[in-house]
């Protein structure tokens, strides 16, 4: 794919040398709001939910698309998914909290927490969300809260560890023998039978292989072991499946000229196995369920950031910029890639080399390591691209500065969604003892 169309799938062009998002002039944008700041189009997150929504329709029409709330969990945001018909998985109560504000009905949603506490089980059996557990023991646990609190057994889903993971870094790996997530092969049997023996009536089933997966192969093998693995518990305990639910994990092209994940394997692999599994075995009518976040919102957001200094210090060229990682976590934590560009292009300008770096006091405080760019200039404000997914929720307060705000565009029109932080936010929930005041 060459670069312009890259760009332009993430709604982004240059129009006499200045960048535009959304169709809106970014140097506008930044002068308007300030910076650091996400800018979203409401565009994208609609475009990529309504296509792949097609491409399972084209193949199964029975299934659900559960936007993975962790990747972004702005109330607006989550109103656009709704409205165009998602379901929704949460990881805490806090996410169910946040969708239920968003006006989303528990039955639209999957509590996939892993070690659930019984206050977790105790909102979730109260407000009637669907629990998918993630380790046997969890059970007992469970139907002492259905017990306690009156509340009929009806769905149980577990979620199950296929093995084979897959993801772009290890921390978001998610299956394999000695990660913390799911069930392994040996104990589904019983967890599902406990589960009927303890009066659960209807069954899900669920996994998560990992984050970040854009080679659409690698969902082959454990989607391979996973149906293995319902297969043994459907015909040792005559069970039938509500729904099977095949996680996220689905990635984007961070790097330019990069392919978006290749959806003719994918239906291959992941689709094509499962509609094998249900004409073969007899487990009721499943629902197939999907569990992409960050493939619905990533690139639906770039971070505007200003550069404050230009640093040479004789052996290397700085740009600092005033975001950070308390902003965007992702390059430092997981040594993520994201592209950075200036939103004003100066194609006469000679190419240099530069870390462009944030005011953390850390020296892995880099957004970009080495990037090559016309030379820059302070004052000149730069994009970071494709922060729609685990930027914002994964930003913190580190060093003592302020979330930054959120800008939404829909039809031309900018809406603020949230307001930055002020410094007496910082200070919010402190409190002095008295013999400290
Ligand atoms: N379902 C479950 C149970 C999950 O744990 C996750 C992500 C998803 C779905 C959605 O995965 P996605 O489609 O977005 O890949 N902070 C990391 C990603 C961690 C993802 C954790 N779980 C990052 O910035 O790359």
């Amino acid at each position: 794919m060459n670069y312009s169309k890259w760009l332009s799938m993430k709604t982004l062009e240059y129009r006499d040398d200045v960048l535009y998002f959304a169709g809106k002039n970014t140097l506008d944008i930044s002068k308007e709001y300030g910076t650091p700041i996400y800018v979203i189009n409401e565009n994208t997150i609609r475009e990529r939910y309504k296509n792949l929504k097609i491409l399972l329709n084209s193949e199964y029409e029975n299934n659900r698309i559960h936007y993975a709330v962790k990747a972004n969990s702005n109330l607006s945001i989550l109103k656009i998914l709704h409205s165009e018909g998602a379901f929704f998985d949460c990881t805490s109560m806090g996410e169910i909290y946040t969708c239920f504000k968003a006006g989303i009905s528990p039955v639209k949603i999957i509590y996939t927490g892993n070690m659930f506490t019984d206050e977790d089980f105790t909102f979730a059996v109260e407000n009637k969300v669907l629990i998918n557990l993630d380790s046997v023991s969890q059970l007992n646990r469970l139907a002492k809260i259905h017990d306690g609190l009156g509340v009929e057994k009806s769905v149980i889903s577990f979620r199950i560890n296929p093995e084979f993971g897959a993801g772009h870094h290890a921390h978001t790996i998610t299956a394999g023998r000695t990660i913390k997530f799911g069930i392994l092969e040996e104990q589904a049997i019983e967890a599902f039978s406990k589960a009927k023996d303890i009066g659960f009536k209807k069954f899900g089933i669920h996994q998560h292989i990992g984050s970040g997966v854009l080679n659409a192969q690698d969902f082959k093998k454990p989607v391979e072991k996973y149906i293995s693995i319902i297969k043994k518990i459907a015909n040792s305990l005559e069970i039938k499946f509500e729904f099977i639910d095949f996680g996220g994990g689905l990635g984007i092209p961070y790097r330019p000229l990069e392919e978006p994940l290749d959806y003719n394997i994918y239906k291959d692999v992941v689709i094509k196995p499962f509609k094998n599994l249900i004409n073969s075995e007899d487990i009721g009518e499943p629902i197939f369920k999907i569990e992409p976040g960050r493939y619905l919102t990533a690139e639906s957001s770039i971070l505007l950031t200003q550069i404050n200094t230009i640093k040479n210090n004789g052996y290397k060229l700085f740009a600092g910029v005033d975001a950070g990682f308390n902003t965007l976590l992702r390059p430092t934590l997981y040594n993520s890639y994201h592209h950075i560009i200036a939103c004003n292009k100066k194609g006469k300008e000679p190419t240099l080399t530069y870390d462009i770096t944030g005011p953390i006091c850390e020296s892995g405080d880099i957004l970009g390591k080495n990037r090559e760019l016309n030379r820059l200039e302070e004052k000149e404000i730069l994009a970071i691209l494709d922060v729609g997914a685990y930027g914002f929720t994964m930003s913190s307060t580190y060093n003592s500065r302020p979330r930054s705000s959120e800008i939404l565009i829909n039809n031309g029109k900018t809406f603020k969604i949230r307001e930055a932080e002020s410094l007496d936010d910082l200070l919010k929930h402190q409190i002095i003892p008295d013999h400290l005041k």
